[in-house]
């Protein structure tokens, strides 16, 4: 193994008492995805292999969240049951590590589960700083507004880092130091192996530090023994970490903003940035139009050219090339075909599938239902577990009496049949091809292919009636 091959550890065993939730950090979403998955990404995109996580709450759901995240990925996950610091958390991933081939050779990045904004860049920044300067150590530094809580850098009189004094253990002078640690490190496997193994929790917080590392490095380069540790600055926006709610939705705007900005740069239209809500996971194709207001979620997929207005929420739902999703729809699980319109104010519950053409307007409710290619329900109805063909019109105010207080039952309704408004269709029932249902039926049995049903009785006219009341009321 040639000494640049980059492993890394992601610590996520933390609880993240300030969430305050039972939820384990980590695993809350941040743009659609837990948050540890960010981290973990940009240390796969930084070419490293494997990727460690440290586990410790939650151990098992954050392992499984992950695997589901980035699946195929070369990820390892290593217990640490008791969280006695970070070096030890660090320690907690050796044997793993070790396994893979970097107990005494090769690199390890470092880095928190619970910082999700460091760009990939800078993780190469560091790296290649590393080996430039032949250090066994480089981390990156940052100059939070309020530096309080972290830890502080200390530098000799050349500017080389001499240790890093964390808030608890800081004199006031050491406090006052602006520059800060930001807990990101790439280190020689030989080095860190050997100085964890040195460090004893003979601190504030009785803890194993991984902060001792620097002064571990500096030592060495005393003697002469190694170049001294660098020291990188990066921004802060980038590199801090999320402790409670309000930075996880301030993280979780800017992921958003990143994702929002790739896509206009790919070709997408997106009308208002700001008012755009949409998941890291979501895919857009050029030319879609965005409107302000719309809610894009989880596998969600806009073909080319497609739009989708106003407060419309699509979840895991695929919206195909020119298809238009108009004002205040919710979609959840469907399928919209290509050229199709749907909306404003349309439902489609999962299962909802529209063939390329189909049309569905105002106050249409779908549910496990095909509408075929050019079809259309465009007023006020609720079609639910139904098999509707090509060219059917489906008039307003039809409804699929599906549900019997027990079982579901389907409908079918065949080519080019046309079913006239307020109608109700009793499953399980098949309309024929090319069938015409008559207005305000209620149909309980099949209609043959070609055939009129109707079950409205014949109307009456009662003439003089209005009259007549009024003066029997007097
Ligand atoms: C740590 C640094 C501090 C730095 C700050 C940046 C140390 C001793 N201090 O402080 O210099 O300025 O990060 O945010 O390293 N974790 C584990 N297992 C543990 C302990 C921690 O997995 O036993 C994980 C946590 O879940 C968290 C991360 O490591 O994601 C950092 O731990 P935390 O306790 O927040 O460290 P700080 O005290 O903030
Ligand atoms: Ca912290």
């Amino acid at each position: 193994m040639s000494s640049t091959s980059l492993a890394a550890v992601v610590l996520a065993a933390g609880k993240g008492t300030r969430m305050m939730s039972p939820l384990a950090k980590v695993l809350h979403s941040a743009c659609g995805r837990p948050l540890a998955t960010y981290p973990v990404r940009a240390a796969l995109l930084a070419a490293a292999s494997p990727v460690a996580v440290v586990v410790g709450h939650q151990a098992d759901a954050v392992e499984k969240a992950l695997r589901a995240e980035l699946p195929g990925q070369p990820l390892q996950f290593a217990l640490q049951a008791e969280q006695l610091g970070t070096a030890h958390a660090v320690l907690s991933a050796k044997s793993v590590l070790a396994a893979a081939g970097f107990a005494s050779s090769g690199r390890v990045l470092i880095l928190y589960g619970d910082v999700p904004l460091v760009r990939v860049e800078t993780l190469r920044r560091l790296a290649d700083a590393q080996a430039a300067a032949g250090t066994p150590l480089a981390f990156l530094t940052m100059r939070p507004p309020a530096p309080r809580g972290y830890g502080r850098i200390l530098r000799d009189a050349a500017g080389n880092p001499i240790r890093i004094v964390e808030e608890k253990d800081a004199s006031e002078a050491e406090r006052a130091v602006g520059e800060c640690n930001a807990g990101i490190y790439v280190c020689d496997a030989a080095f860190l192996w050997e100085a964890l193994a040195a460090t004893r929790p003979q601190n504030a917080q009785r803890e194993f530090y991984l902060t001792d590392l620097v002064a571990v490095a500096a030592a060495l380069a005393k003697g002469l023994a190694a170049s001294p540790p660098v020291a990188l600055e990066a921004p802060f926006d980038e590199v801090a970490g999320v402790n409670d709610r309000a930075e996880l939705a301030a993280c979780a705007a800017e992921l958003r903003r990143r994702k929002l900005l790739a896509l206009m740069r790919a070709g997408v239209t997106v009308l208002d940035p700001e008012r755009t809500w949409i998941d890291d996971s979501v895919a857009v194709e050029p030319e879609a139009v965005l409107y302000p207001g719309c809610a894009l979620h989880g596998k969600t997929r806009i073909g080319a050219g497609a739009e989708v207005g106003h407060g419309a929420v699509l979840i895991d739902s695929t919206i195909d090339a020119g298809a238009r999703i108009l004002a205040y729809s919710h979609l959840d699980q469907a399928e919209v075909g290509p050229r199709c319109q749907v909306g404003p104010f349309a439902r489609f519950r999962p299962g909802a599938v529209l063939r390329e053409e189909a049309r569905v307007g105002n106050f249409v409710e779908l549910k496990k239902t095909v509408l075929g290619k050019g079809s259309k329900a465009n007023h006020l109805s609720y079609l639910g577990d139904s098999t509707i063909g090509a060219g059917v019109n489906v008039g307003a105010g039809t409804i699929t009496c599906n549900y019997d207080g027990e079982k579901k039952y389907p409908t079918i309704i065949e080519d080019g049949a046309f079913i006239g408004s307020d109608t109700q269709l009793v499953a399980p029932v098949t309309v024929g091809k090319g069938a015409y249902v008559g207005t305000g039926t209620t149909v309980r049995e099949d209609v043959p292919g070609g055939a009129l049903a109707v079950s409205a009785g014949k109307q009456r006219n009662i003439l003089g009636w209005v009259d007549k009341r009024k003066k029997r009321n007097g």
